[in-house]
């Protein structure tokens, strides 16, 4: 499985042969402007929830591609309506795609689209691999829930949203990668706004000193699991 961070939550996963995007936000984010969304290929594109920083390419990308677009009921019936393909799903289910099976897990937040349409509710994502297994946390606040994660899943790597303000911040992101029973964690939501600036090295220090691993990526760059 190979993952790349495109900035913001936005990230790209290559898993049994096939492109995710997830939560584009890239065409508007002026620390991904060598990212042209109109390379990046893509199978699917998973929607944690409607916010316009997670969904501003969906749109360009799944014309281009003709991408299947996954997020709960409400925003892949949204997508549906606009003519694109979509695969809708609700909390706590799971799908076995082409790719690996996912699942849509609990997020705190909220997820109504920047045009006011009901997004239902926010969700983040499990993808069991053919190898390894991620969760995508999606904006969210420190839940109980994450807690549920590993009595089915053993996760190799946890995304999780470190820049505070919307989210959770890093000490409850470590807290986060307790309850999720993972040690080695890709940080993201942060920095894209002057309301998410995190210290990357005092982030790093925090998780190393409590024996685990916060990955900051370069936007463009990538991780093998
Ligand atoms: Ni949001
Ligand atoms: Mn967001």
């Amino acid at each position: 499985m190979k993952i790349t961070f495109y900035g913001h939550a936005s990230l790209g996963i290559e898993v049994g042969g096939k492109h995710i995007i997830v939560d584009p936000y890239i065409s508007a984010n002026p620390k991904a402007s060598h990212i042209n969304i109109g390379t990046l290929k893509a199978d699917y594109i998973l929607i944690t929830h409607a916010h316009g920083d997670h969904i501003l390419d969906v749109e360009a990308i799944a014309k281009r591609t003709n991408a299947v677009i996954v997020s709960n009921a409400e925003i892949a019936g949204y997508y549906s309506q606009k003519g694109f393909q979509s695969h809708p799903m609700n909390h706590g289910g799971s799908w076995n795609f082409d790719f690996g099976k996912l699942k849509y897990v609990n997020a705190i937040h909220s997820s109504s689209f920047p045009d006011g349409s009901y997004g239902g509710n926010p969700g983040g994502f499990v993808i069991e691999g053919e190898h390894k297994n991620v969760y995508i946390a999606g904006d969210t606040a420190l839940t109980m829930d994450m807690q549920l994660i590993p009595m089915r899943t053993k996760l190799d790597l946890a995304i999780l949203p470190i820049g505070d303000n919307f989210t959770m911040d890093v000490e409850e992101a470590i807290v986060a990668s307790d309850f999720l029973d993972c040690d080695k964690i890709l940080g993201y939501h942060y920095d894209t706004f002057g309301y998410i600036e995190i210290d990357h090295e005092d982030a790093i220090r925090k998780f190393f000193n409590k024996g685990k691993d916060l990955m900051l990526l370069e936007i463009g760059n990538s991780i093998e699991l």
